[in-house]
């Protein structure tokens, strides 16, 4: 199946602006009724197939044409009845912000692309509100019924869930947090010639580029220097999937993207001169790389929840606000890890961790949790994962990626241990597990969240209550 991310990040969305409205700034607007105004400026826009500025910022969910009716009439009072018109002061309504909006981005780069459009839009707009205003007999029309009204089928919560800077830094904080399990194979800017340590990495992609053709060194680039470059990419990439071919972001089956699919495969078995068959990329996968990434383990977890969620945000799934997930974590580098599992977990069972702190005025821990992460059953009976920390919702605004500041306090912690035991992560992976999953808790005295693997805090599956 052929791709279309509909209205992709905005960065590179060259939009062709249709010709009608385009031309309509030149219309001339002296003279002519409200009803007049909208049938030559308004109209064009609301038959246009073609996306409205919006899309600078918004995924899906909202659009101008959601504002816009047939009727002339019902269109001013819908957006009247909606606060949307400045009776007073035309020139300051609501429904003009919005459409200005993109003049404020930052992104100087996507302000420009979306330009066109939006002064089209505005100058359309400008000119029939204020005829609107100036008619005295339309202004003062009962109100329309609340279903009469034309306005974005989703909740504010949900337009604010699919803007692309939110998109963004959730894939900031799910996907590139984890990129550093792909190194240094498909980290090419984490690559540091000035440090000992990667020397061994530099010549083992020295071989790689005599041993494989140009055009995969160059698919090996995955992770780019930004989040921004490297989503800009995949969603590329994924556009352009040839026919039969699983595409790197899957938004009919975001579990069957190659993104997760790959590193989850083995490498490709051996022919009987020693080398290697050639990696399949569908039917029965395999990877070059090998297997780097284990189903229900954390890094599983946090892509496979922003792949869904950029799936349903794309597709325009979200209705409510009760359909959307979280989106509150944040990777870091403190690993938490539970020995001397109980017996009776059978190994590859996905556990889930989270983490209490203690609450020295009220004396008693946190009801939410402040870090979590998901591992399995390993055949030495632990469960290993790096920690999310969890923080509040994120609606707006850009939440830090600072690894540095990605840490806990010292001090006294409780581990609330959850296992999937009848099996519900496999048909929701993104799910966090309930009551029914929990089999009890443990408590670490002195927590010191130390970065790494070797410095990890630890439980005992004895100590559990
Ligand atoms: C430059 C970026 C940008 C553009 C362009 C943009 N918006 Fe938004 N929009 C935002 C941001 C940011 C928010 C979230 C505000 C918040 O979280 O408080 C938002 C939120 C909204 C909301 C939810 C209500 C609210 O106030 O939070 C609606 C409705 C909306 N935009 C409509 C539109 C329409 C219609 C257009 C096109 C005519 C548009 N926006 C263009 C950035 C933009
Ligand atoms: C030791 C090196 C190595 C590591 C580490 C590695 N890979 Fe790979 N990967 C490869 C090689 C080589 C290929 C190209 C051959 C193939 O498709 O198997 C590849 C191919 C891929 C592809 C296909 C790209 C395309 O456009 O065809 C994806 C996706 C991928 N890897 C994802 C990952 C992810 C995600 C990780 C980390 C969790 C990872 N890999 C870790 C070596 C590695």
């Amino acid at each position: 199946m052929r791709l279309t991310h509909r209205n992709i990040l905005s960065v590179t969305l060259v939009v062709v602006f249709c010709g009608t409205a385009a031309t309509a700034q030149e219309f001339p607007s002296e003279g002519l009724s409200p009803a007049e105004l909208f049938n030559a400026r308004i109209m064009p826009i609301f038959r246009s197939s073609d996306p409205s500025s919006c899309v600078q910022c918004h995924l899906s969910s909202v659009d101008l044409k959601n504002y816009i009716l047939p009727s002339h009439e019902k269109t001013f009072l819908s957006l009247r009845d909606q606060g949307l018109i400045n009776l007073e002061t035309p020139k300051k309504s609501k429904i003009l912000t919005l459409i200005q909006m993109g003049d404020k981005d930052p992104d100087s780069k996507a302000r420009r692309i979306h330009e066109k459009t939006r002064l089209a839009e505005y100058n359309a707009f400008v000119s029939w509100v204020e005829a609107c205003c100036n008619d005295s007999k339309l202004r003062s029309l009962p109100p329309l019924t609340t279903e009469e009204r034309a306005a974005p089928a989703s909740s504010n919560e949900v337009i604010r869930h699919a803007r692309i800077s939110r998109v963004v830094d959730s894939f900031a904080r799910n996907v590139w947090s984890q990129r550093m399990r792909c190194f240094p194979c498909h980290t090419p800017h984490e690559i540091d010639p000035s440090n000992g340590r990667h020397q061994v990495a530099i010549k083992n992609m020295k071989k790689f580029e005599q041993q494989y053709p140009v055009e995969l060194i160059e698919r090996l680039k995955i992770f780019k220097e930004s989040p921004e470059a490297t989503l800009q990419y995949l969603v590329d990439k994924s556009q352009s999937t040839p026919e039969g071919q699983t595409p790197l972001l899957n938004l009919a089956e975001p579990a069957d993207s190659l993104l997760l699919l790959k590193p989850m495969s083995k490498i490709p078995p051996k022919k009987a001169d020693g080398t290697f068959e050639l990696q399949s990329s569908s039917g029965p996968m395999t990877h070059m790389g090998g297997l780097k990434l284990h189903k229900n383990d954390q890094s599983y977890k946090s892509i496979i929840s922003w792949l869904t969620d950029y799936a349903a945000v794309v597709n325009g799934q979200y209705k409510s606000v009760g359909e959307l997930p979280a989106d509150n974590w944040r990777g870091s580098k403190l690993v938490l890890r539970m020995i001397e599992t109980p017996a009776a977990w059978k190994v590859g069972t996905p556990v889930q961790l989270f983490v209490h702190q203690w609450d020295e005025t009220s004396k008693s821990w946190t009801d939410q949790a402040v870090a979590f992460t998901q591992g399995t059953v390993t055949a030495r009976h632990m469960v290993n994962g790096t920690l999310f920390l969890l923080t509040g919702r994120q609606q707006s605004g850009k939440s830090q990626l600072d690894s540095r500041s990605a840490t806990l306090p010292r001090g006294r912690y409780q581990v609330r241990v959850y296992v999937d035991s009848n099996g519900v992560l496999a048909t929701d992976p993104t799910l966090m597990l309930g009551e029914q999953q929990f089999v009890g808790r443990a408590e670490i005295k002195s927590a010191q969240w130390r970065e790494g693997f070797r410095q990890a805090a630890s439980i005992t599956g004895a100590a559990l209550k």
